[in-house]
Order: C-alpha cells, then structure tokens, then sequence
C-alpha cells in the first residue's frame, strides 16, 4: 500500500482507529477525519507510534454538518493529488432521537448523507486515482430498518435500533446504486458488516461477553481496502471478508432509486 493515499472517517476509536492503523502498517498515506481535534491528534500520534508510518494526517471535521462535509472534500482536494481509498467508517447509535445542524436525523446525517456528500464531492479524485476503493461500514443491523418515505426522518415514531437500521440501509442501497452507476470507471464501492465489536458505540455492558475486538472489527475493512482478492469487485456486501446477503427489501432498486433523488435533494446536489 506504500504509493496509496486513504481516508477514513472516525478514525480516532474503534473499528476506525484499527482499521487506520492497519493501514498505516502496510505503508499507506493514512488521512483520518476525526470531529474531536484532541481525540484525533491523539489516534495520529498512536498510530504513527505503533506503526513506524508518520505519513498519517489528521483533518478535522464534524460529518453530521454539510457544510462540514464540503469544506472537508475542498480540504481534501487542495491537498491531495490521489485518493485511492475511501472509507466511511464514523458512526453513532444514540438512544434519543437527535437532530444534526441541517435539521436531519443525526444517524441518517452522519451514515447516509455524509457518506453520498463526501463520495460525491472527491468522486472526480478517485476517478483520476483509479484503480480505487470506495468502502462503506453499514451492518447487520440494516435487517432491523427499512426506508420509512413518510417518516424518513422519524419524526413520527423514533427508535434507536429502527433508525440506525434504516440509515444503514439507506448506506446499503446506495452502495448497489453507486456500484451500477461506477461500471467501467474502475472505481468500486462495498459495504461491509464488521461483526459485533467492543467499541464506544453502546452495546449494554452483558454484551462485552460476546463481542469481538477493534482488532478483529477491522478485518473486513482493510481486505476491502487493501487485497488484491476485491480487485474489481463492486456493489457486494461483505461480513468477515466473504459476500453476504442483505435484507429482501435492500434489493429493490425502485426504492433505491427514490432514496437517491431524495438524498441528492437533501444534500443540495444537482440531480
Ligand atoms: N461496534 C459494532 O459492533 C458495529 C457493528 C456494526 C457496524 N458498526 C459500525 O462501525 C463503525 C465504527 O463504529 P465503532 O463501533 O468503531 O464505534 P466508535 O468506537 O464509537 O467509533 C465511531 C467513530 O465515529 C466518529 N463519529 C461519530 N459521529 C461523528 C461525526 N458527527 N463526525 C465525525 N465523526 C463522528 C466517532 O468520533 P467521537 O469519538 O468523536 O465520537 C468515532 O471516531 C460505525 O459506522 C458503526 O455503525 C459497528
């Protein structure tokens, strides 16, 4: 991965902050985007301290602002000449329904809407990098969510694991869409579930039991990033490092699509 330059989002704990390290130990030009300055200087100092790899650089940004989003893709764009992968990794669950800067939900803010913005706005980097990795952190837990078109903000009805469902999902669809529309571009995206991990995230603490590392949370994440195996392939979803099947309704590309024209709406984007 040495002539490689990757960016990952939630970099400075959990699954992020293992997934950058790993890359960094491959030789990689590792960005993390962290919304905490002090928390993200940290993780670059610990990963360049356990890695050896000083080529990693810390930009700063909160995903649930667009505004936010779009400074950070200039700020990417001005510095970089290659993006060869790109990982959206930051995420959150909380147990209230909270609202992000621009009036969403926050977890549809920060999984979906942020993961379209950014991919949008650093596509034509990629595209000149290629061959090049676009990844997409989802989960299992997509299965527990489906695309409420009257509520997709949860006004009505709010409840944590239903809503962080239906953002994962929404990540899900686009990962299908995206992959259809990158055909021939040499530019794939995946979306990948990283098992149930030990992390900040807020499992209950009887869980901990039964949880895997940050280590092992990672794996999916760097053999989409980084293995020759994934050449080429795009549009799949993986749970640890094979193809797996999403959820029935994940397949219907007329929802898919509706998503996308009303992401593109929310995003300021033109369709
Ligand atoms: N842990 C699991 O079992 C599991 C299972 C399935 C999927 N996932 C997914 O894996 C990804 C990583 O989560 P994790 O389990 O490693 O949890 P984590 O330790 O809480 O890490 C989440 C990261 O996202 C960052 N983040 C949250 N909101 C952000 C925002 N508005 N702007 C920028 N960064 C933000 C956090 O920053 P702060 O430190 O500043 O909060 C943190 O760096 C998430 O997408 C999650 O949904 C996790």
């Amino acid at each position: 991965m040495k002539d490689k330059t990757c960016l990952i989002t939630g970099a400075n704990s959990g699954i992020g902050l293992e997934t950058a390290r790993g890359l960094a130990a491959q030789g990689a030009r590792v960005i993390i985007v962290c919304r905490n300055p002090e928390k993200g200087e940290a993780a670059r100092q610990d990963i360049i301290a356990s890695t050896g790899n000083d080529k990693v650089d810390l930009l700063v940004a909160d995903l649930s602002s667009l505004d936010a989003v779009r400074e950070l893709a200039a700020q990417v764009k001005s510095q970089y000449q290659q993006l060869h992968v790109l990982i959206h990794n930051a995420g959150l669950m909380p147990k209230k329904r909270e609202m992000s800067a621009d009036g969403y939900e926050l977890q549809f803010a920060v999984h979906h809407l942020a993961t379209f913005l950014l991919t949008d706005l650093l596509l034509d980097l990629l595209k000149t990098s290629a061959p090049a990795r676009i990844i997409n952190v989802a989960s299992m837990m997509h299965k527990m969510g489906k695309i409420n078109f009257d509520d997709l903000q949860c006004e009505q009805k709010f409840g944590t694991y239903s809503a962080y469902g239906q953002s994962k999902l929404a990540m899900i669809h686009y990962t299908y869409d995206l992959a259809e529309k990158l055909k021939g571009t040499d530019v794939t995206v995946n979306a990948l579930h990283p098992g149930a991990v030990a992390t900040n995230i807020g499992f209950p603490g009887w869980m901990s039991l039964f949880l895997a590392s940050p280590e092992k949370g990672a794996r999916t994440s760097l053999f989409l990033a980084t293995s020759p195996a994934v050449e080429g392939v795009s549009g799949q979803y993986f749970n640890n490092c094979k193809v797996a099947k999403t959820s029935k309704v994940s397949y219907d590309r007329a929802d898919g699509q509706r998503l996308w024209a009303l992401t593109e709406e929310m995003c300021g984007l033109p369709a």
